[in-house]
């Protein structure tokens, strides 16, 4: 173990770390929620929402209960619902165990439960024997020793891997994996860190090799695939029309107005044949809206909101709901139709 690398970690975390909620127990649940959070969004905008969390459910059994509408409702905002809706599968399936795990071992045999967090969880709450890696520590591990390999490749996270457990200490595995992720977010930050007040300058390879730009190393990802979605906003005496997207692909189980998906950009009266044969609308469009922008992982999605009022005897299409405007607040729907509801001031 380099103590003057783990050390020096451990006195920086002792007067600059962040008051932190998590910080302060070591009940395991709470780790975990705060964990499936933080992998989703940064410390400011992810504390409220664990505080929502752990007040609403406040143990795994109350959480285990909640319907999956719900924790979506809650999770919104926070985007990419499938971690959401993760989240309440596996707070069923610990809600039935014994207790809530405190061992690697255990915690990775859990649905929805991988390597980082199963090692976060143990080595907070229990002081196990497991290096954590996130994306601070790779950033700091990379600069500090020059480890160049990329950080997203089967072999570099094994050669990190090994480097991060080789600068864990014995004991207080705690402090020391807490004290690196923290030191990444705060001190050793992505852009132009201020390596002057640095306590780790002295032995800083990407400081004195100047390549405090170029590491860590990340290999190029596939570009993303733009798909275009048009919606049919269809008003029926203050009511919208909502459906429930299908178990799979994007946004699954949330709610969204009908809509035609397609990958290749249509013309407008092309557009609106389309949304009207298949949503039985006779009427004419009232307002096309602008073009919102939306970026998911794999996709590039464009898209527009088309809206329509309905005739007296408009026939609902299979599988749909009606809602009414004051109520469409209530569903969890992703994040590009809350930016049409808010605008259009639904919700
Ligand atoms: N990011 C991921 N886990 C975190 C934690 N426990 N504290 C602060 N930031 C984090
Ligand atoms: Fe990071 Fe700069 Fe400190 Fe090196 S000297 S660890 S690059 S903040």
């Amino acid at each position: 173990m380099d103590f003057l690398f783990s050390n020096t970690l451990i006195n920086w975390f002792s007067k600059h770390q962040r008051d932190l909620p998590w910080r302060k127990t070591n009940d395991p649940y709470s780790i975990w929620l705060s964990e499936v959070i933080l992998q989703q969004t940064r410390v400011n905008q992810g504390l409220p929402y664990f505080q929502k969390f752990i007040t609403t459910y406040p143990t795994v059994h109350d959480l285990a209960r909640a319907s999956e509408d719900e924790v979506l409702k809650m999770w919104q905002g926070l985007g990419y619902y499938s971690r959401g809706r993760r989240l309440l599968a596996t707070a069923k399936a610990i809600s039935e165990m014994h207790e809530f795990p405190k061992k690697y071992e255990s915690l990775i045999e859990l649905n929805g439960i991988g390597d980082y967090t199963a090692s976060a969880i143990s080595s907070f709450s229990n002081n196990e024997y497991r290096a954590v890696l996130d994306g601070n520590v790779f950033r700091v591990l990379s600069r500090y020793f020059g480890l160049a390999e990329p950080i997203n490749s089967t072999s570099g996270k094994k050669k990190f891997q090994e480097l991060a457990l080789s600068m864990l200490p014995r004991k207080n595995t705690s402090t020391y994996n807490q004290a690196i992720m923290e030191f990444g977010a705060l001190q050793c930050i992505p852009k132009n860190p201020d390596c002057s007040i640095c306590p780790l300058q002295d032995s800083c390879y990407a400081l004195s090799q100047k390549k405090i730009n170029t590491l860590p190393v990340k290999n190029r990802k596939k570009a993303p695939t733009a798909l275009f979605l048009y919606f049919a906003v269809i008003n029926i005496n203050d009511h919208l029309l909502l459906r429930k997207r299908p178990k799979h692909g994007i946004w699954a189980r949330l709610f969204e107005f009908p809509n035609l998906e397609v990958e290749v950009e249509m013309p407008e009266i092309d557009i609106l044949e389309n949304l009207k044969a298949h949503f039985n609308i006779e009427s004419p469009v009232l307002r096309v809206s602008h073009e919102y922008h939306h970026a998911l992982t794999h996709r590039k999605i464009k898209a527009k909101f088309f809206e329509f009022k309905a005739n007296q005897d408009y026939k609902i299409p299979e599988h749909c709901t009606l809602v009414s405007q004051d109520e469409i607040h209530t569903y969890a729907v992703p994040r590009l139709l809350e930016k049409y509801l808010n605008e259009k001031k639904y919700n």
